[in-house]
């Protein structure tokens, strides 16, 4: 404004009455989180009931978080990656028809070069105990760009590194433990700074609230049975848990179907009823936290799978194992019928011719018999012993006296 236009706006009293505030400087106050300070303006008209009025722009674009304060500083989150603008003003509140200052500025540039900070950054709560972080190199980032992660929460003394890291396919992990001790589902937003191991690289910063992130554990079958009325199942819930905080999904098929079914539950255990007995059914379970206690979509991983009832594909094997053992049986037992049916046949047409020589022999060997020189041999042995038991043999006389005779006879 030239002084002209200034003393020309001063006449016609539309002149903004208060200065903007001076000297605005910022500082790191956290990964993440800068804090922005500023001078009371000169020359304040003692009817001027003194506020400052403050916004953020990104990338030049208002966020939209105005703030009016008597306060000196504003502290906020901050991307990093991006240009960030503090914009804060004087106004006087004293009437009603307060006239701001002109807006006195804080432009911060992103350090770096662009497109060479971590992308995709994105973070899980495992079971309340453990944050896991994954992102991606940037696309201008050279091959050998390292990163890391820093994270920081109301509460924690000073900023914490990650230190358990792991590059799977040019996917970042990082994992670090994240745990409160009394369980609400107020938790501080987690601060995270991603840094590359080199000035060019640009660092990026992300907020995150841990009750969006959730992950419960995965929960594990422990009972499955046949009761009267159906199927008994039982799972351990994850721990860490309050009751009522975890939501259950059963799904379960049978071997016949193979359609699967699923059930919503809120306990850690259910009953499927009418079931049909010849089947197998084979049941998972996979658990998410419910509404009310947090606001996280994110569902563990399933259960192992657990199974119950006949397996018809065993009944199958088995009577493909029986075919396979009865078949050559069968084959077997008809190809020796077969051969002694032929060897018959075989006597039938083509009776054995008698050997002259063996008539000739038989004839002579039953000439020269003498049975004393045949070796005795078993049976005629075994009559032989048999007869010199019986010579031997006692014969025992049991006398019955005569007076018990007589006497039974008076
Ligand atoms: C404040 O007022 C004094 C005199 O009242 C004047 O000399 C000074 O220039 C003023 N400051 C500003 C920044 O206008
Ligand atoms: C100031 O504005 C409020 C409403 O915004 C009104 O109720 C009040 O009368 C006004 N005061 C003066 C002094 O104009
Ligand atoms: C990358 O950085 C992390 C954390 O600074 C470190 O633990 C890891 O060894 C580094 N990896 C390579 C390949 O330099
Ligand atoms: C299932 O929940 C009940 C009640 O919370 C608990 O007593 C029981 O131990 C749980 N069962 C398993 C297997 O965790």
């Amino acid at each position: 404004m030239g002084p002209l236009l200034l003393a020309l706006l001063t006449a016609l009293g539309l002149r903004a009455e208060v200065l903007p505030p001076s000297n605005v400087s910022y500082s790191v106050v956290q990964i993440c989180t800068l804090k922005w300070t500023w001078k009371p303006p000169e020359n304040v008209s003692r009817s001027c009931d003194l506020e400052y009025s403050t916004d953020i722009a990104i990338d030049g674009i208002l966020q939209g978080r105005s703030q009016w304060s008597k306060k000196l500083f504003r502290v906020e989150d901050v991307p990093m990656n991006k240009e960030v603008c503090l914009k804060v003003r004087s106004e006087c509140k004293s009437d009603n028809a307060s006239n701001p200052s002109d807006w006195a500025e804080s432009l911060i540039p992103p350090k770096g070069v662009p497109d060479t900070e971590a992308s995709n950054i994105s973070c899980i709560w495992h079971n309340l105990k453990s944050m896991v972080c994954t992102w991606l190199r940037g696309k201008k980032a050279s091959d050998r760009t390292n990163y890391t992660l820093y994270y920081w929460y109301e509460g924690l003394q000073s900023h914490q590194q990650c230190e358990d890291y792991h590059i799977h396919e040019g996917t970042f992990r990082c994992t670090f433990r994240l745990s409160f001790a009394n369980s609400t589902s107020l938790y501080p937003t987690i601060n995270i700074l991603v840094r590359g191991d080199s000035e060019e690289v640009r660092p990026i910063c992300e907020s995150k609230d841990p009750a969006t992130i959730v992950k419960p554990g995965t929960p594990k079958i422990v009972k499955l049975l046949n009761t009267n009325n159906g199927i008994s199942l039982e799972w351990q819930q994850p721990d860490a848990f309050q009751s009522g905080c975890l939501v259950y999904e059963v799904e379960y098929k049978d071997s016949k179907s193979d359609t699967t079914t699923k059930i919503e539950n809120r306990f850690n255990k259910t009953e499927i009823p009418s079931i049909h007995p010849k089947f197998k059914y084979t049941f998972k379970v996979r658990a998410k936290a419910s509404l009310t206690c947090y606001s996280s979509q994110l569902w563990s991983d399933w259960s192992e799978e657990k199974s119950i009832g006949e397996e018809t594909e065993d009944s199958d094997s088995t009577f493909y194992i029986s075919l396979i053992v009865i078949i050559p049986l069968v084959v077997a037992v008809s190809t020796i019928i077969l051969l002694v049916y032929l060897q018959r046949l075989k006597i039938l047409i083509l009776p054995p011719i008698p050997d002259p020589r063996e008539i000739l022999k038989r004839m002579f060997l039953e000439q020269n018999e003498d049975p004393q020189n045949y070796p005795k041999d078993g049976l005629v042995y075994a009559y032989d012993k048999l007869a010199k038991e019986e010579e031997i043999n006692p014969v025992i006389w049991i006398e019955v006296p005569e007076t018990t005779i007589s006497g039974n006879k008076h």
